[in-house]
Protein backbone atom coordinates (compact mmCIF):
# COMPACT_ATOMS: atom_id res chain seq x y z
CA UNK A 1 0.00 0.00 0.00
CA UNK A 2 1.58 3.49 -0.86
CA UNK A 3 2.24 5.34 2.39
CA UNK A 4 -0.04 8.67 3.10
CA UNK A 5 1.06 12.04 1.73
CA UNK A 6 1.37 15.52 3.30
CA UNK A 7 2.40 18.16 1.70
CA UNK A 8 2.55 21.26 3.60
CA UNK A 9 3.47 24.75 2.77
CA UNK A 10 4.62 27.83 4.20
CA UNK A 11 3.78 31.81 2.58
CA UNK A 12 7.05 32.31 0.37
CA UNK A 13 8.70 35.03 1.76
CA UNK A 14 9.19 38.98 -0.14
CA UNK A 15 12.79 39.79 0.09
CA UNK A 16 12.71 43.12 0.76
CA UNK A 17 12.15 42.14 3.88
CA UNK A 18 14.77 40.28 6.29
CA UNK A 19 13.80 37.42 8.15
CA UNK A 20 12.10 37.94 11.49
CA UNK A 21 10.44 36.20 13.90
CA UNK A 22 6.86 36.43 11.83
CA UNK A 23 8.50 34.61 8.98
CA UNK A 24 9.78 32.16 11.27
CA UNK A 25 6.86 31.44 13.82
CA UNK A 26 4.81 30.25 10.32
CA UNK A 27 8.16 27.97 8.77
CA UNK A 28 8.36 26.47 12.44
CA UNK A 29 4.96 25.58 13.15
CA UNK A 30 5.24 24.01 9.04
CA UNK A 31 8.34 21.87 10.27
CA UNK A 32 7.19 20.25 13.57
CA UNK A 33 3.80 19.37 11.44
CA UNK A 34 6.44 17.83 8.31
CA UNK A 35 9.00 16.52 11.67
CA UNK A 36 5.53 14.83 13.22
CA UNK A 37 4.16 13.56 10.33
CA UNK A 38 7.54 11.69 9.07
CA UNK A 39 7.18 10.20 12.77
CA UNK A 40 3.98 8.77 11.41
CA UNK A 41 5.18 7.28 8.32
CA UNK A 42 3.90 9.29 5.92
CA UNK A 43 5.10 10.81 2.81
CA UNK A 44 5.92 14.13 3.32
CA UNK A 45 6.62 17.52 1.28
CA UNK A 46 7.52 20.60 2.83
CA UNK A 47 7.95 23.72 1.10
CA UNK A 48 9.08 26.93 1.39
CA UNK A 49 10.95 29.82 -0.44
CA UNK A 50 11.14 33.82 -1.14
CA UNK A 51 8.35 35.65 -3.70
CA UNK A 52 11.09 37.81 -5.42
CA UNK A 53 8.86 39.59 -8.26
CA UNK A 54 7.05 42.82 -7.97
CA UNK A 55 7.14 46.66 -7.24
CA UNK A 56 8.34 46.20 -3.92
CA UNK A 57 11.21 44.08 -4.69
CA UNK A 58 12.23 46.39 -7.68
CA UNK A 59 12.43 49.17 -5.13
CA UNK A 60 14.35 47.65 -2.17
CA UNK A 61 17.07 46.90 -4.80
CA UNK A 62 17.18 50.48 -6.67
CA UNK A 63 17.50 51.60 -2.53
CA UNK A 64 20.27 49.56 -2.33
CA UNK A 65 21.93 50.26 -5.46
CA UNK A 66 21.82 46.49 -6.36
CA UNK A 67 20.41 44.83 -9.87
CA UNK A 68 16.90 43.09 -8.57
CA UNK A 69 18.78 39.99 -9.29
CA UNK A 70 21.77 40.38 -6.88
CA UNK A 71 19.60 41.59 -4.61
CA UNK A 72 16.94 38.69 -5.07
CA UNK A 73 19.45 35.74 -4.59
CA UNK A 74 21.57 38.06 -1.60
CA UNK A 75 18.43 37.73 0.62
CA UNK A 76 16.97 34.52 -0.73
CA UNK A 77 20.48 33.20 0.53
CA UNK A 78 19.52 35.03 4.10
CA UNK A 79 16.39 33.20 4.54
CA UNK A 80 18.05 29.89 3.79
CA UNK A 81 20.87 30.51 6.14
CA UNK A 82 18.45 31.39 8.93
CA UNK A 83 16.12 28.62 8.30
CA UNK A 84 19.06 26.01 7.48
CA UNK A 85 20.31 27.03 10.78
CA UNK A 86 17.35 26.47 12.67
CA UNK A 87 17.15 22.79 11.41
CA UNK A 88 14.26 23.78 9.45
CA UNK A 89 13.03 20.39 7.67
CA UNK A 90 12.20 21.88 4.31
CA UNK A 91 12.35 20.15 1.13
CA UNK A 92 12.82 22.36 -1.13
CA UNK A 93 13.44 26.30 -1.36
CA UNK A 94 11.26 27.70 -4.20
CA UNK A 95 12.09 31.33 -5.27
CA UNK A 96 9.37 32.83 -8.29
CA UNK A 97 12.84 34.14 -10.11
CA UNK A 98 13.46 29.93 -10.74
CA UNK A 99 12.98 30.12 -14.45
CA UNK A 100 10.86 26.40 -13.69
CA UNK A 101 8.64 28.24 -12.04
CA UNK A 102 8.70 31.26 -14.46
CA UNK A 103 7.12 29.06 -17.01
CA UNK A 104 4.30 26.96 -15.24
CA UNK A 105 3.25 30.64 -14.13
CA UNK A 106 3.17 31.45 -17.78
CA UNK A 107 1.05 28.42 -18.97
CA UNK A 108 -1.16 28.94 -16.12
CA UNK A 109 -2.32 32.53 -17.23
CA UNK A 110 -2.73 31.39 -20.95
CA UNK A 111 -4.70 28.91 -20.03
CA UNK A 112 -7.05 30.57 -17.65
CA UNK A 113 -7.02 33.75 -20.93
CA UNK A 114 -7.46 31.05 -23.57
CA UNK A 115 -10.93 29.76 -21.13
CA UNK A 116 -11.96 33.41 -21.32
CA UNK A 117 -11.33 34.18 -17.97
CA UNK A 118 -9.25 36.88 -18.44
CA UNK A 119 -9.96 40.43 -20.01
CA UNK A 120 -8.49 43.63 -20.23
CA UNK A 121 -9.94 46.98 -18.54
CA UNK A 122 -8.72 49.79 -17.16
CA UNK A 123 -7.82 50.01 -13.67
CA UNK A 124 -8.11 53.00 -11.27
CA UNK A 125 -7.73 53.09 -8.00
CA UNK A 126 -5.78 52.88 -4.66
CA UNK A 127 -2.71 50.21 -4.00
CA UNK A 128 -0.90 49.41 -1.59
CA UNK A 129 2.70 48.76 -2.47
CA UNK A 130 3.77 47.13 0.92
CA UNK A 131 0.74 44.55 0.74
CA UNK A 132 1.33 44.46 -3.09
CA UNK A 133 -2.60 45.06 -2.60
CA UNK A 134 -5.26 46.61 -4.87
CA UNK A 135 -7.01 48.49 -2.24
CA UNK A 136 -10.95 48.54 -1.89
CA UNK A 137 -12.95 51.35 0.19
CA UNK A 138 -13.34 49.04 2.79
CA UNK A 139 -9.75 48.12 2.89
CA UNK A 140 -9.10 51.29 4.18
CA UNK A 141 -8.45 52.44 7.73
CA UNK A 142 -8.57 56.61 7.76
CA UNK A 143 -7.73 56.66 4.25
CA UNK A 144 -4.28 53.86 4.61
CA UNK A 145 -4.14 50.38 4.13
CA UNK A 146 -4.24 49.19 7.94
CA UNK A 147 -1.01 47.12 7.80
CA UNK A 148 1.21 49.96 6.29
CA UNK A 149 -0.68 53.01 8.21
CA UNK A 150 2.90 54.90 7.69
CA UNK A 151 2.71 54.63 3.76
CA UNK A 152 0.44 56.93 1.79
CA UNK A 153 -1.06 54.18 -0.79
CA UNK A 154 -0.73 55.07 -4.41
CA UNK A 155 -3.02 56.40 -6.44
CA UNK A 156 -3.05 54.23 -9.72
CA UNK A 157 -4.37 54.50 -13.24
CA UNK A 158 -3.72 51.92 -16.02
CA UNK A 159 -4.86 49.31 -18.77
CA UNK A 160 -4.87 46.22 -16.61
CA UNK A 161 -5.64 42.02 -17.50
CA UNK A 162 -8.49 41.53 -15.13
CA UNK A 163 -9.51 38.01 -13.89
CA UNK A 164 -12.94 37.23 -13.38
CA UNK A 165 -13.15 36.69 -9.58
CA UNK A 166 -16.93 37.14 -9.60
CA UNK A 167 -17.31 34.24 -11.47
CA UNK A 168 -16.55 32.17 -8.23
CA UNK A 169 -18.12 33.20 -5.61
CA UNK A 170 -20.62 30.40 -4.86
CA UNK A 171 -18.41 27.80 -5.49
CA UNK A 172 -15.41 29.23 -3.13
CA UNK A 173 -18.53 29.45 -0.57
CA UNK A 174 -19.63 26.21 -1.37
CA UNK A 175 -16.05 24.36 -1.06
CA UNK A 176 -15.63 26.58 2.31
CA UNK A 177 -18.65 24.70 3.73
CA UNK A 178 -18.70 21.55 2.55
CA UNK A 179 -21.67 21.09 1.20
CA UNK A 180 -22.85 17.47 0.55
CA UNK A 181 -20.98 15.90 -1.79
CA UNK A 182 -18.15 18.79 -2.93
CA UNK A 183 -14.96 17.06 -3.73
CA UNK A 184 -13.71 20.00 -3.15
CA UNK A 185 -14.19 20.95 0.18
CA UNK A 186 -11.78 22.76 2.06
CA UNK A 187 -11.38 23.65 5.69
CA UNK A 188 -10.17 27.22 6.90
CA UNK A 189 -8.83 27.33 10.73
CA UNK A 190 -9.82 28.41 13.37
CA UNK A 191 -13.42 29.07 12.69
CA UNK A 192 -13.39 32.81 13.77
CA UNK A 193 -10.98 32.85 9.91
CA UNK A 194 -13.51 30.45 8.41
CA UNK A 195 -16.41 32.70 9.37
CA UNK A 196 -14.78 36.53 8.57
CA UNK A 197 -14.00 35.34 4.84
CA UNK A 198 -17.62 33.57 4.51
CA UNK A 199 -19.49 36.97 5.73
CA UNK A 200 -16.43 39.25 2.98
CA UNK A 201 -17.94 36.48 0.43
CA UNK A 202 -21.41 37.80 1.49
CA UNK A 203 -20.50 41.13 0.31
CA UNK A 204 -19.68 40.19 -3.16
CA UNK A 205 -16.92 39.52 -5.35
CA UNK A 206 -15.60 42.19 -7.66
CA UNK A 207 -13.10 40.99 -10.85
CA UNK A 208 -9.42 41.60 -9.95
CA UNK A 209 -6.91 43.17 -12.12
CA UNK A 210 -3.61 40.60 -12.66
CA UNK A 211 -1.56 42.12 -14.44
CA UNK A 212 0.95 45.71 -13.99
CA UNK A 213 1.86 47.95 -17.36
CA UNK A 214 4.82 49.92 -15.22
CA UNK A 215 6.34 47.16 -13.47
CA UNK A 216 8.99 45.36 -15.30
CA UNK A 217 10.14 43.00 -12.59
CA UNK A 218 7.64 40.46 -13.06
CA UNK A 219 6.68 37.39 -15.45
CA UNK A 220 5.58 38.89 -19.11
CA UNK A 221 1.56 37.99 -19.97
CA UNK A 222 2.45 35.68 -22.44
CA UNK A 223 0.17 37.31 -25.15
CA UNK A 224 1.27 40.71 -24.01
CA UNK A 225 4.69 41.37 -23.11
CA UNK A 226 4.25 45.36 -22.46
CA UNK A 227 2.57 44.03 -19.11
CA UNK A 228 3.89 41.59 -15.91
CA UNK A 229 1.74 39.46 -14.25
CA UNK A 230 0.57 41.05 -10.94
CA UNK A 231 2.78 39.81 -8.38
CA UNK A 232 0.60 37.87 -6.28
CA UNK A 233 -0.86 35.42 -8.99
CA UNK A 234 2.88 34.95 -10.10
CA UNK A 235 3.53 33.83 -6.07
CA UNK A 236 0.32 31.71 -5.32
CA UNK A 237 1.14 29.50 -8.03
CA UNK A 238 4.47 28.56 -6.01
CA UNK A 239 2.70 25.87 -4.16
CA UNK A 240 1.58 24.51 -8.13
CA UNK A 241 4.49 24.81 -9.66
CA UNK A 242 7.33 23.08 -7.83
CA UNK A 243 4.89 20.17 -7.42
CA UNK A 244 5.58 19.79 -11.01
CA UNK A 245 8.71 21.13 -11.99
CA UNK A 246 10.95 19.02 -9.17
CA UNK A 247 11.27 15.05 -9.94
CA UNK A 248 8.71 13.02 -8.24
CA UNK A 249 6.16 15.63 -6.31
CA UNK A 250 3.63 15.56 -8.67
CA UNK A 251 1.85 12.92 -6.52
CA UNK A 252 2.18 15.62 -3.63
CA UNK A 253 -0.47 18.20 -5.20
CA UNK A 254 -2.89 19.68 -3.90
CA UNK A 255 -1.63 20.52 -0.99
CA UNK A 256 -2.49 19.38 2.57
CA UNK A 257 -2.34 22.19 4.49
CA UNK A 258 -1.34 25.97 3.60
CA UNK A 259 -0.06 27.75 6.76
CA UNK A 260 -0.33 31.62 6.13
CA UNK A 261 -0.63 35.13 8.41
CA UNK A 262 -3.99 36.90 8.75
CA UNK A 263 -3.59 39.64 6.55
CA UNK A 264 -3.01 37.07 3.82
CA UNK A 265 -6.00 34.81 4.63
CA UNK A 266 -8.13 36.38 1.56
CA UNK A 267 -5.43 36.08 -0.76
CA UNK A 268 -4.94 32.03 0.44
CA UNK A 269 -8.82 31.49 0.75
CA UNK A 270 -10.52 33.52 -2.39
CA UNK A 271 -7.95 34.59 -4.91
CA UNK A 272 -5.76 31.17 -4.82
CA UNK A 273 -9.11 29.03 -5.01
CA UNK A 274 -10.40 31.05 -7.60
CA UNK A 275 -7.26 30.47 -9.62
CA UNK A 276 -7.20 26.50 -9.06
CA UNK A 277 -10.97 26.67 -9.59
CA UNK A 278 -10.78 28.61 -12.97
CA UNK A 279 -8.38 26.30 -13.68
CA UNK A 280 -10.37 22.93 -13.07
CA UNK A 281 -7.71 22.11 -10.39
CA UNK A 282 -8.34 20.28 -7.01
CA UNK A 283 -8.45 22.50 -3.78
CA UNK A 284 -6.22 22.38 -1.28
CA UNK A 285 -7.42 20.50 2.13
CA UNK A 286 -7.00 23.20 4.90
CA UNK A 287 -5.82 26.44 5.29
CA UNK A 288 -4.25 27.40 8.39
CA UNK A 289 -4.30 31.21 9.58
CA UNK A 290 -2.36 32.31 12.17
CA UNK A 291 -2.41 35.66 13.82
CA UNK A 292 0.40 38.16 14.38
CA UNK A 293 3.44 38.64 16.80
CA UNK A 294 3.04 42.45 18.41
CA UNK A 295 4.80 44.48 20.39
CA UNK A 296 3.41 47.23 22.27
CA UNK A 297 0.09 46.43 20.30
CA UNK A 298 1.61 46.79 16.60
CA UNK A 299 2.39 44.23 14.59
CA UNK A 300 5.84 43.19 14.39
CA UNK A 301 7.38 44.53 11.39
CA UNK A 302 10.27 46.04 9.94
CA UNK A 303 8.47 49.63 8.17
CA UNK A 304 7.58 50.19 12.22
CA UNK A 305 10.60 48.87 13.65
CA UNK A 306 10.17 46.63 16.19
CA UNK A 307 11.57 43.42 15.29
CA UNK A 308 13.17 40.10 16.70
CA UNK A 309 15.39 38.72 14.38
CA UNK A 310 16.15 34.79 14.38
CA UNK A 311 19.39 35.67 15.28
CA UNK A 312 19.15 37.95 18.00
CA UNK A 313 17.36 34.92 19.84
CA UNK A 314 19.75 32.47 18.66
CA UNK A 315 22.59 34.46 19.73
CA UNK A 316 21.16 34.28 23.18
CA UNK A 317 18.97 30.93 23.40
CA UNK A 318 20.75 28.62 21.12
CA UNK A 319 19.32 27.02 18.04
CA UNK A 320 16.68 24.77 19.82
CA UNK A 321 16.07 27.28 22.83
CA UNK A 322 14.72 29.70 19.97
CA UNK A 323 12.66 27.12 18.24
CA UNK A 324 11.07 26.45 21.77
CA UNK A 325 10.34 29.91 22.73
CA UNK A 326 8.46 30.46 19.03
CA UNK A 327 6.78 27.52 19.28
CA UNK A 328 5.58 27.90 22.81
CA UNK A 329 4.32 31.59 21.82
CA UNK A 330 3.00 30.69 18.49
CA UNK A 331 0.62 33.22 17.61
CA UNK A 332 -2.51 31.45 17.28
CA UNK A 333 -5.34 31.62 17.33
CA UNK A 334 -4.72 35.07 18.96
CA UNK A 335 -1.78 37.70 18.44
CA UNK A 336 0.85 37.29 20.69
CA UNK A 337 2.70 40.04 22.50
CA UNK A 338 6.56 38.97 23.84
CA UNK A 339 9.29 40.75 24.96
CA UNK A 340 13.05 39.95 25.48
CA UNK A 341 12.11 39.48 29.06
CA UNK A 342 9.41 37.11 29.00
CA UNK A 343 11.79 35.20 26.40
CA UNK A 344 14.26 34.94 29.34
CA UNK A 345 12.13 33.91 32.14
CA UNK A 346 10.43 30.84 30.05
CA UNK A 347 13.87 29.95 28.64
CA UNK A 348 15.72 30.09 32.32
CA UNK A 349 12.25 28.37 33.71
CA UNK A 350 11.24 25.33 31.80
CA UNK A 351 15.00 24.75 29.52
CA UNK A 352 17.86 25.82 31.49
CA UNK A 353 15.85 25.04 35.23
CA UNK A 354 13.57 22.58 33.48
CA UNK A 355 14.94 19.97 30.96
CA UNK A 356 18.68 21.14 31.12
CA UNK A 357 19.00 20.51 34.82
CA UNK A 358 16.57 17.16 34.51
CA UNK A 359 19.42 15.62 31.88
CA UNK A 360 22.29 16.95 34.03
CA UNK A 361 21.61 15.57 37.64
CA UNK A 362 20.19 12.24 36.36
CA UNK A 363 23.13 12.00 33.82
CA UNK A 364 25.64 12.73 36.90
CA UNK A 365 24.07 10.01 39.08
CA UNK A 366 23.97 7.29 36.29
CA UNK A 367 27.87 7.99 35.06
CA UNK A 368 28.38 8.23 39.13
CA UNK A 369 27.01 4.35 39.29
CA UNK A 370 28.41 3.58 36.08
CA UNK A 371 25.25 2.86 34.52
CA UNK A 372 24.75 2.25 30.40
CA UNK A 373 23.67 -0.24 27.80
CA UNK A 374 20.04 0.35 29.40
CA UNK A 375 17.55 -2.17 28.04
CA UNK A 376 15.13 0.87 26.27
CA UNK A 377 12.00 0.04 25.53
CA UNK A 378 10.30 0.51 21.94
CA UNK A 379 8.95 4.42 22.58
CA UNK A 380 6.58 5.65 19.76
CA UNK A 381 3.25 6.88 21.46
CA UNK A 382 3.47 10.52 21.04
CA UNK A 383 1.03 12.31 23.39
CA UNK A 384 1.38 15.32 22.27
CA UNK A 385 -0.17 14.49 18.87
CA UNK A 386 -3.38 15.82 18.90
CA UNK A 387 -2.28 19.37 20.41
CA UNK A 388 -0.17 19.44 17.26
CA UNK A 389 -2.66 18.62 14.65
CA UNK A 390 -5.26 21.50 16.02
CA UNK A 391 -1.72 23.46 15.84
CA UNK A 392 -1.88 24.01 19.85
CA UNK A 393 2.07 23.73 20.33
CA UNK A 394 2.35 25.93 23.16
CA UNK A 395 -0.27 23.18 24.93
CA UNK A 396 1.90 20.24 23.42
CA UNK A 397 5.20 21.87 24.75
CA UNK A 398 3.19 21.93 28.39
CA UNK A 399 2.88 18.45 28.50
CA UNK A 400 5.81 17.64 28.15
CA UNK A 401 7.06 20.28 30.60
CA UNK A 402 4.33 18.48 32.60
CA UNK A 403 6.19 15.29 32.40
CA UNK A 404 9.77 16.95 32.89
CA UNK A 405 8.15 18.23 36.41
CA UNK A 406 6.79 14.98 37.55
CA UNK A 407 10.09 13.39 36.95
CA UNK A 408 11.84 16.25 39.31
CA UNK A 409 9.27 15.71 42.29
CA UNK A 410 10.44 12.13 42.36
CA UNK A 411 13.15 12.90 42.59
CA UNK A 412 12.99 15.54 45.43
CA UNK A 413 10.48 12.26 47.26
CA UNK A 414 13.27 9.98 46.71
CA UNK A 415 16.15 12.02 47.07
CA UNK A 416 18.56 9.23 45.05
CA UNK A 417 21.92 10.83 45.81
CA UNK A 418 20.96 9.42 49.82
CA UNK A 419 20.72 6.28 47.88
CA UNK A 420 22.75 2.72 47.96
CA UNK A 421 24.32 1.93 44.70
CA UNK A 422 21.61 -1.37 44.39
CA UNK A 423 18.33 0.81 45.34
CA UNK A 424 19.95 3.85 43.03
CA UNK A 425 20.32 1.73 39.75
CA UNK A 426 16.04 0.88 39.85
CA UNK A 427 15.10 4.67 40.68
CA UNK A 428 17.55 5.85 37.88
CA UNK A 429 16.01 3.40 35.78
CA UNK A 430 12.75 4.27 36.51
CA UNK A 431 13.55 7.62 35.54
CA UNK A 432 15.38 7.09 32.31
CA UNK A 433 13.45 4.25 30.83
CA UNK A 434 10.15 4.42 33.02
CA UNK A 435 7.74 1.69 33.43
CA UNK A 436 4.35 0.50 32.06
CA UNK A 437 2.66 3.42 34.11
CA UNK A 438 5.61 6.97 33.99
CA UNK A 439 7.11 9.00 31.44
CA UNK A 440 10.79 8.69 31.35
CA UNK A 441 13.65 10.69 30.17
CA UNK A 442 13.34 8.68 26.81
CA UNK A 443 9.73 9.43 26.62
CA UNK A 444 10.49 12.95 27.07
CA UNK A 445 13.24 12.69 23.96
CA UNK A 446 10.83 11.30 21.82
CA UNK A 447 8.26 13.60 22.26
CA UNK A 448 10.66 16.35 21.71
CA UNK A 449 11.47 15.33 18.16
CA UNK A 450 9.47 17.70 16.24
CA UNK A 451 10.01 20.39 18.55
CA UNK A 452 13.58 20.10 20.01
CA UNK A 453 15.27 17.69 17.47
CA UNK A 454 18.98 18.18 18.63
CA UNK A 455 18.27 18.42 21.98
CA UNK A 456 15.87 15.04 21.66
CA UNK A 457 19.08 13.52 19.78
CA UNK A 458 21.43 14.49 22.28
CA UNK A 459 19.21 12.82 25.04
CA UNK A 460 18.55 9.85 23.54
CA UNK A 461 22.70 9.54 22.83
CA UNK A 462 23.61 10.29 26.21
CA UNK A 463 21.18 7.93 28.07
CA UNK A 464 21.18 4.94 25.21
CA UNK A 465 24.88 4.65 25.34
CA UNK A 466 27.09 1.94 26.79
CA UNK A 467 28.06 4.27 29.38
CA UNK A 468 26.34 6.70 30.71
CA UNK A 469 28.04 10.50 30.97
CA UNK A 470 26.65 13.25 31.76
CA UNK A 471 27.24 16.50 28.99
CA UNK A 472 30.17 18.24 30.11
CA UNK A 473 28.15 21.77 29.38
CA UNK A 474 24.53 21.74 30.52
CA UNK A 475 22.13 21.77 27.30
CA UNK A 476 20.52 24.92 28.10
CA UNK A 477 22.94 27.22 29.74
CA UNK A 478 21.21 29.88 32.42
CA UNK A 479 20.93 33.37 30.87
N1 LIG B 1 5.04 37.28 -0.18
C1 LIG B 1 3.81 37.25 0.51
C2 LIG B 1 3.29 35.84 0.62
C3 LIG B 1 3.06 35.14 -0.67
S1 LIG B 1 2.54 33.51 -0.43
C4 LIG B 1 2.07 33.00 -1.91
C5 LIG B 1 4.01 37.81 1.92
N2 LIG B 1 5.24 37.82 2.38
S2 LIG B 1 5.70 38.42 3.81
O1 LIG B 1 7.11 38.20 3.87
O2 LIG B 1 5.25 39.76 3.94
O3 LIG B 1 4.94 37.63 4.90
C6 LIG B 1 5.03 36.26 5.00
C7 LIG B 1 4.38 35.71 6.23
O4 LIG B 1 4.99 36.24 7.41
C8 LIG B 1 2.89 36.01 6.32
O5 LIG B 1 2.19 34.82 6.63
C9 LIG B 1 2.82 36.97 7.48
O6 LIG B 1 1.62 36.84 8.20
C10 LIG B 1 3.99 36.52 8.34
N3 LIG B 1 4.34 37.57 9.26
C11 LIG B 1 4.96 38.75 8.96
N4 LIG B 1 4.97 39.50 10.10
C12 LIG B 1 4.38 38.82 11.10
C13 LIG B 1 4.27 39.01 12.49
N5 LIG B 1 4.64 40.12 13.09
N6 LIG B 1 3.79 37.97 13.23
C14 LIG B 1 3.51 36.75 12.68
N7 LIG B 1 3.60 36.55 11.38
C15 LIG B 1 3.74 37.66 10.54
O7 LIG B 1 3.03 38.21 2.52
Amino acid sequence: MSKKKFFVTTPIYYVNDRPHIGHLCTTLAADVLARYHRLLGEDVFFLTGTDEHGAKIAEAARKEGKEPEEFCDELAGEFKENWDKLNLSYDFFIRTTDPRHEKIVSEFIQKLYDKDYIYKDKYEGLYCIGCEKFLTDSDLVDGKCPYHPTKEPVKQSEENYFFKLSKFERDIKKAIKGERGDENHYKIVPPNKEHEILSKLELGLKNISISRAEVSWGIPIPWDKKQTIYVWFDALLNYYTATQFLKDKKKFWPADLHIVGKEISWFHNVIWQAMLLAADFPLPKKVLVHSFYISGGQKMSKSIGNIISPEKLISRFGIDGTRYLILSTFPYPKDSDITMDYLMEKYNADLANGLGNLVQRVGKLAEKIGLGNLEVKDVNNLETGVSIELFRFSQALELIQENISILDKYIEKERPWEQTDGKLKNTLLKIIVGDKNSKSILDIAFALKPFLPETSEKIEKIFTADKIIAPKKPLFPRV
